[in-house]
């Protein structure tokens, strides 16, 4: 299987997106309509989108390899045809029974907007289905991977069987929540050891699902700052105030006590509520939950730039030291306001794999992260440090305040080539 070769015998890395993709129609509006109110849009398009589908996009012009697996419907072939041709591999997306997932996006004279999704095929199964026959012993795609790891990992996996399915190969993989959570989970169980896997859970799921899900098999959280917020407060407390005992007893940092993360911090972290917190102490205490024990963050924040927190950049021997924040300011705009936020934080995830795929296949954070690379093996790959976080950091925000200068989602993410331009 030539996949396979590539993406594990140190050929050049490829990224898997298994998520949505949709007709995405844009209605352009004076004003996005009230509860009651009937208003006449003054254009109307039909474009490409779906977070799954914009993320590939922005995986590709940031100048990797990508290969997207979504379900359509017979009504969005013209959506695969357009994915090719952005260089995007389209093998893996199936035409199904339902229709193809679609947008309804009202965009204001500010460029703010409001979004009604139906989310169509992109809840099919198909993949699942095809992926676990493929996974028969006679058949000739690849064996089935179990992770070595997981059951000592996962007290989530323990009391359920094996993975045993089959997955496409990749050096690295980037889900979104736009799919079943269903699809989710069998990517995350069988996604092969060693792959770099990037989660931007957004829309954010059900208190309830964020409880349950699988964080420990996340190696970079991708959030912005309202879903930051919104998981903190799923995991700590049922309702909006914070319960923050699980994550002031962690070990290994204790954002709240004498200081050094900065912000609001007074040292009482009792009862506060959540929206109260910094972004700086909410991403600490995100980071110290056990949901969240070697999972790297990087939470964007709009106008303000992004926040990143690597716990392998961190001294857990000295807890009064400040934990190893990256800060950015955003990129300066052509204009000094946003156009069109649409996209910006998917144009942000893509640029992101694609840095962390350049660091090449299997490279690794410090102790812990990254599957079957853990501090102990050391990694198959290089060892990315802070500085080269940073830089990729950098890179991200400039390409997504490009993607906020300009209308449209897809049609506003720029090249590698434009983004370097405006960095030189
Ligand atoms: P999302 O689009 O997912 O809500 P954000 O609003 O945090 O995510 O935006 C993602 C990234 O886009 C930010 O980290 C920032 O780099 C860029 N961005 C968003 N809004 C602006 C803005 N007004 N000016 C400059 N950059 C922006
Ligand atoms: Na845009």
């Amino acid at each position: 299987n030539q996949d396979r070769m590539s993406a594990n015998s140190g050929g050049r890395p490829t990224c898997v997106v298994r998520g949505s993709i949709n007709h995405d129609e844009y209605f352009y509006v004076h004003h996005i309509a009230r509860p009651g109110e009937t208003i006449s849009s003054y254009d109307h398009e039909s474009r490409v989108g779906g977070k799954g589908a914009n993320q590939a996009v922005a995986v590709a012009r940031a100048g990797a390899a990508v290969r997207f697996y979504g379900t359509i419907g017979e009504d969005g072939l013209w959506i695969k045809e357009r994915m090719e041709r952005w260089g995007i591999g389209v093998e893996g997306i199936l035409v199904g029974d339902e229709p193809t997932g679609r947008a309804i996006i009202q965009v204001d004279e500010e460029g703010e907007n409001s979004i009604i999704l139906f989310p169509g095929a992109n809840h099919s199964e198909l993949h699942e289905t095809l992926f676990s026959r493929h996974a028969s012993p006679s058949s000739s795609p690849p064996p089935p991977h179990v992770h070595p790891a997981s059951a000592s990992r996962s007290p989530l996996t323990s009391h359920s069987s094996p993975p045993t399915g089959w997955f496409p190969p990749a050096t690295h993989l980037l889900l979104q929540n736009e799919i079943s959570r269903a699809s989710t989970y069998y990517a995350l169980q069988h996604a092969r050891e060693g792959t770099t896997v990037v989660l931007n859970p957004s829309p954010l799921p059900s208190e309830e699902e964020i409880r349950a899900f699988m964080w420990h098999r996340v190696d970079w959280l991708l959030v912005n700052e309202r879903e930051a917020r919104g998981l903190y407060g799923a995991l700590t407390n049922r309702g909006g105030k914070e319960g923050s005992a699980r994550a002031s007893s962690s070990p290994r940092i204790n954002p709240g006590g004498g200081g050094g993360v900065g912000g609001s911090g007074t040292g009482n972290s009792m009862g506060s509520p959540t929206q109260t917190l910094s972004n700086r102490e909410l991403i600490a205490r995100l980071s110290a939950l056990p949901a969240f024990a070697n999972v790297n963050i990087v939470c964007t924040l709009g106008a303000d730039g992004v926040l990143a927190f690597v716990p392998a950049f961190h001294r857990p021997r000295t807890p009064v030291e400040a934990p190893s924040f990256m800060h950015l300011p955003a990129a300066r705009l052509i204009g000094g306001v946003p156009k069109d936020t649409t996209g910006a934080g998917d144009t942000f995830a893509g640029y992101f794999v694609a840095g962390l795929m350049e660091f090449g296949e299997g490279a690794w954070v410090g102790r812990g992260v990254g599957h079957g690379s853990d501090g102990r093996v050391g990694g198959r790959g290089r060892e990315i440090k802070e500085a080269d976080v940073v830089r990729l950091l950098k890179v991200c925000v400039q390409a997504a305040g490009m993607c906020v200068e300009k209308s449209g989602t897809i049609e506003s993410i720029p090249t590698r080539a434009q983004v370097e331009e405006r960095m030189a």
